[in-house]
């Protein structure tokens, strides 16, 4: 439910989808304003807090490592987040949100999307890999998803990237992905391609 999250909730106007921020580890519920603001004035934010403690640094599940996850979590705390979403839309009055993730936030958008398709209109995917090796089988029909990954992402290898593409234009997503100079940190040309993606929403 809605108590299930620590989280911000900044108000927006109806005509325009709501985002859900989705911090990378070692965030908290306020990281990601700034941004969803900056790609979405007129957006209401949703931005819940990671459940998850790894040395004191909030997450959205549990990881045996970098890179390596621990699946059973991944598809119990995106359950638990579609969860809070619903509530969330009730509360505050809602249509469904598309999710604005980066990093550990990134890869909980993707798994929401394969474990509980209705809880995300889409989803801005910033520097995801993929969170499940082998997803629950789900119709991603209708949805869009933007993906931005970095050409030189010590974290992410292009290969996990790509297949993390496919694999959701293989569920009936439609996926726009692009490789930017750079890493794992976010850069002005992220903003600037997720606010152009979400206007032509
Ligand atoms: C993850 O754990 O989701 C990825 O390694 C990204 C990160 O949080 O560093």
């Amino acid at each position: 439910g809605i108590d299930a999250f620590a989280h911000r909730f900044e108000p927006g106007a109806a005509s325009a989808a709501p985002l859900l921020l989705l911090h990378g580890t070692g965030g908290d519920e306020n990281d990601l304003v700034p941004l969803g603001r900056a790609v979405a004035p007129q957006a209401a934010l949703l931005s819940p807090r990671g459940n998850v403690l790894e040395g004191g640094m909030p997450r959205f599940f549990r990881r045996l490592r970098e890179g390596v996850f621990d699946e059973d979590d991944v598809r119990r705390r995106a359950a638990e987040l579609a969860d809070f979403v619903a509530a969330a839309r009730t509360r505050y009055g809602l249509a469904a949100p598309i999710a604005l993730g980066f990093s550990n936030g990134a890869n909980i958008a993707a798994a929401t999307l394969f474990v509980r398709p209705e809880a995300l209109a889409g989803a801005i995917l910033l520097r995801a890999m993929v969170p499940l090796a082998v997803p629950p089988k789900a119709d991603l029909t209708g949805k869009r998803v933007l993906m931005l990954s970095g050409v030189v992402d010590p974290i992410v290898p292009a290969e996990n990237v790509n297949r993390l593409a496919a694999m959701l234009r293989d569920a009936g997503a439609t996926v726009r992905h692009e490789v930017l100079p750079g890493g794992h940190g976010l850069s002005q040309a992220d903003l600037t391609l997720a606010k152009a993606w979400l206007t032509g929403a």
